[in-house]
């Protein structure tokens, strides 16, 4: 039996989607203490480089490998060219590990915007995130105790995104985000002009926007910064392939990028704006500077924000619900993208209906995530979060620009079928960034953090776990790509895309 692909309903429901996967955790939860950790304004120079030559291009060659083959991540490269299936299996698993943990912190956000009302966190909001609620263990390798409080939002958020994945991609992921995503757009709206109108806030805003010119020369602010916009944009995970391949035929791809990411661009920029209008405004009431105020780190929205909360001038619980549920609403329109490479890649390949394919899918993630509600989880989290961001997603898009643009010499043919569609004109700008620019840039950041330190020392982890979880995550997803890869077809896909390219006279 050949698959019938779903299908988006318009083309606006299209970008819909595709801007709810681009706008979640990464925009609210992670963008801020990325910015912090890399010398605050220092960032801004590499996340705009990265944000132009990079991320833009490859969302735009990600739209139309999916939209040109019409396939999930493994079906289009393998369309492209046999040899490269593995790397859309590479980035499906990416994709699915990412989601393990992703819906972590969904369910922390859950479990945080319940206890807003009232402010049930108390005052000393680092013991409350840390030890009441996570439970952290005292050293990397002791798993701790499981969870309840962690693993109850954990089910729920699930539960839910199970009922929405299984249905066919234009009513379960296409309904979600029509009505999450103009929702949230409006609380993240109400949240950055609180923040930026507190009292202090001037003083947390420089600290985002005063560039450091000497950052510029470290390359660890560019591996991140990179990291960061291809995380953010939701590029190198085969979401983007999977998504443009259920478009209509004649579909605008250019044009629906652009407004995905300069719209993620957008909502990235505004919610740190109100971040650190939030910091300056707590580093003004505790009279600290606002270096101290800021753990840095994974903890920021949940250490940081609950204690902002705490001396908020008024309607403290709204705010909370308002900041955790937008965390959680931003979270699950992206959670779903993050499943559907995975679901998509099973059907076609193995002739899956989409139950089915759900059903594995969602319950393997699900088990998976359990182990990350243990008292050790937070620091697993982190670190896989780290590697696959940092290294696993780079040698991806590095790989993704080879398959393209040098080994099999599509780029000339891609830009030509997003012309074809498109109302905006992609020029050769496009493929000097994708086949020059983009690969020396990645090439040069990875060797050089390759020979200093071998990116052993990642947070003062133990090297082992670094070593074990962070390379482990690395090479595990690449292995089962190349293992997936290797298995035989049981669809019918090949015959049909014969068909396709006799249809196009090709
Ligand atoms: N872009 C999402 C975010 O900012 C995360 C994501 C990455 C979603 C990759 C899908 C694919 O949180």
């Amino acid at each position: 039996m050949a698959q019938v692909r779903d299908q988006w309903t318009t083309r606006a429901g299209f970008i819909l989607v595709a801007m709810g996967s681009a706008i979640g955790l990464g925009n609210i939860w992670r963008y801020p203490y990325t910015v912090y950790d890399n010398g605050g304004g220092a960032f801004l120079i590499p996340y705009f480089v990265a944000l132009l030559t990079a991320g833009i291009p490859l969302l735009l060659l990600e739209y139309s490998l999916g939209h040109r083959y019409k396939g999930s991540a493994p079906l289009s490269y393998r369309r492209l060219s046999q040899k490269w299936e593995w790397l859309g299996w590479w980035q499906v698993f990416m994709s699915f590990f990412i989601v393990t943990y992703y819906i972590i912190i969904i369910g922390w956000a859950l479990s945080f915007a319940y206890y807003s009302i009232g402010t049930q966190w108390g005052d000393d909001t680092n013991a409350f995130f840390f030890g009441s609620y996570l439970g952290v263990s005292d050293s990397f390798w002791n798993f701790g105790g499981l969870q309840w409080k962690v693993l109850l939002p954990v089910l729920l958020i699930w539960g839910f995104v199970y009922f929405v994945m299984r249905q066919k991609a234009h009513k379960g992921i296409e309904r979600l985000n029509r009505i999450l995503l103009p929702i949230l757009i409006v609380m993240l709206v109400i949240i950055t002009i609180r923040g930026i109108t507190l009292e202090g806030a001037t003083d947390g805003l420089n600290v985002l926007l005063t560039p450091d010119f000497s950052a510029l020369l470290d390359h660890n602010v560019w591996i991140a910064a990179y990291g960061q916009v291809f995380f953010s944009l939701s590029v190198g995970f085969a979401t983007m392939i999977t998504y443009a391949s259920y478009l209509a035929k004649d579909t605008d791809l250019s044009n629906s990028g652009f407004i995905a990411a300069l719209s993620n661009a957008g909502f990235e920029f505004l919610a740190a704006l109100g971040v650190f209008g939030a910091l300056g405004y707590l580093a003004l009431t505790t009279g600290n500077d606002i270096q101290e105020v800021v753990s840095s780190g994974i903890g920021l929205a949940f250490v940081v924000f609950p204690q902002i909360i705490n001396t908020f001038p008024g309607f403290n619980d709204f705010f909370g619900l308002l900041f955790f549920g937008s965390l959680t609403f931003a979270g699950l329109t992206s959670a779903v993208s993050l499943l559907e490479p995975g679901v998509s890649a099973l059907r076609d390949k193995f002739d899956l209906g989409r139950t089915k394919a759900v059903n594995i899918v969602c319950g393997v993630a699900a088990v998976v995530s359990i182990l990350y509600t243990f008292g050790g989880g937070i620091r697993f989290l982190d670190v896989v979060d780290n590697f696959l961001n940092s290294y696993g997603l780079l040698f991806g898009a590095l790989a993704m620009i080879t398959a393209v643009a040098w080994t099999t010499n599509q780029l000339d043919n891609m830009q030509s079928h997003i012309n074809n569609v498109s109302d905006v004109y992609i020029g050769a700008w496009w493929k000097i960034c994708v086949k020059y620019v983009t690969p020396v840039m990645l090439l040069f950041m990875l060797v050089q953090n390759l020979m200093q330190n071998f990116m052993l020392d990642y947070e003062g982890y133990p090297i082992v776990g670094n070593l074990t979880l962070g390379w482990g995550a690395f090479f595990t997803t690449l292995l089962l790509g190349i293992i997936t890869a290797r298995m035989k077809w049981k669809a019918n896909t090949e015959m049909l895309d014969l068909f396709r390219k006799m249809k196009e006279g090709a």
